[in-house]
């Protein structure tokens, strides 16, 4: 990966013409005002022992592949830390953020993701990517030390998340007709790493990607919005459709890895960041993967009485493909259908 200009402090020069190098003139077509019937599902976690609250979640993984859940039980103090834990790393001087720049060959770190070229379009936002499970992949060369209590609080977080994360691949397990435990022991101990997005106000904003359209490649994705400003588009019927956060809920979406394992009853769905002309913009996405030794294919339950609709491959082979292109689509899924 290349290193790039930092966004934030290109930002802060407050340019009237940003670089041509952000600029992306189709950001503004295609997008729909929403109405109610437009807005991702909301799924109540509480309420998820029930029968109707799972066919819904069921549902949202199949027609959207996105949804907010709300009433996870994760506590407001462990989320507000997080939050302005991260806010305040960004609101460091630039020198101090670079002590934890990323470095070749290593995921981790603060900059920016998949810049393969010198002519690649770029984003318009800084990032900071941890791991966070399982424990041995923290590497504390990338952990920021300032605030100080940024370790205990991404630790708390990342915990939090996983075990969300486990209890909802149960129940969709169980929605899809395959064995709960055996999909969850796939994700226990499996590799969460966690991007902390950074989207500076911009001139042009109108022209301009927070980040470009893709699909996550994971299993499974919950994303925090941590200020009030939205950015969040999802692509429906072709369209571009802005996602209203709720308050102290999490977006979650479906990756391409479960796309995949769930023979393409699940949809992993293209979604983007845009960004707001006058305010700064901050999000937390989760991307929580298998553990290294998950065959990447259709869940064998699910081959029984339908046909595999995708290669399997190995994690490793997986994400080889993935680390090899820029972000583009849903290339992963279409290149082992
Ligand atoms: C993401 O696609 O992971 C982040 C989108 C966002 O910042 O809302
Ligand atoms: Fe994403």
């Amino acid at each position: 990966s290349l290193p790039v200009e930092n966004v934030q402090a290109l930002a802060s020069k407050n340019l009237n013409r940003i670089p041509s190098r952000y600029i992306r003139p189709e950001v503004e077509f295609d997008v729909v005002s929403i109405d109610e019937s437009q807005q991702i599902p909301v799924i109540d976690m509480s309420k998820l022992d029930h029968d109707a609250e799972q066919k819904k979640l069921h549902q949202a993984c199949k027609d959207w592949g996105f949804f907010q859940l709300i009433n996870h039980g994760i506590a407001d103090e462990v989320i507000e830390k997080m939050k302005t834990d991260t806010q305040e790393f960004f609101n460091l001087p630039l020198e101090e953020k670079m002590a934890y720049a990323k470095i070749p060959n290593y995921l981790e770190g603060y900059g920016q993701a998949f810049v393969l070229s010198e002519d690649q379009k770029l984003d318009w936002g800084d990032m900071l990517f941890l791991f966070g499970l399982p424990v041995s992949t923290r590497d504390p060369r990338f952990r920021p030390t300032n605030p100080p209590s940024f370790g205990a609080s991404f630790d708390k977080y990342s915990m939090e998340l996983h075990k969300v994360m486990i209890h909802l691949m149960k129940l969709m397990a169980n929605n899809l007709g395959t064995d709960p435990e055996m999909l969850a022991s796939f994700f226990e101990d499996g590799i969460q790493g966690i991007r902390m997005n950074y989207y500076p106000p911009c001139a042009e904003a109108s022209k301009v990607y927070g980040l470009a359209p893709h699909s996550d490649a994971t299993g499974l994705t919950l994303l925090l919005q941590v200020n009030e400003v939205e950015g969040l588009q999802i692509k429906r019927n072709e369209k571009w459709v802005p996602v209203k956060p709720i308050p102290a809920s999490f977006i979650i979406n479906i990756g391409d890895m479960m796309e995949i394992m769930s023979n393409g009853k699940y949809k992993s769905i293209e979604h983007r960041a845009v960004v707001n002309p006058e305010k700064k913009r901050l999000s937390i996405a989760a991307f929580h993967n298998p553990n290294r030794c998950t065959q990447i294919g259709p869940l064998p339950d699910l081959m029984k009485t339908n046909k595999a609709l995708y290669k399997t491959v190995s994690f490793q082979e997986f994400m080889e493909l993935k680390m090899s292109s820029k972000l583009d689509g849903k290339f992963m899924v279409k290149k082992l259908k």
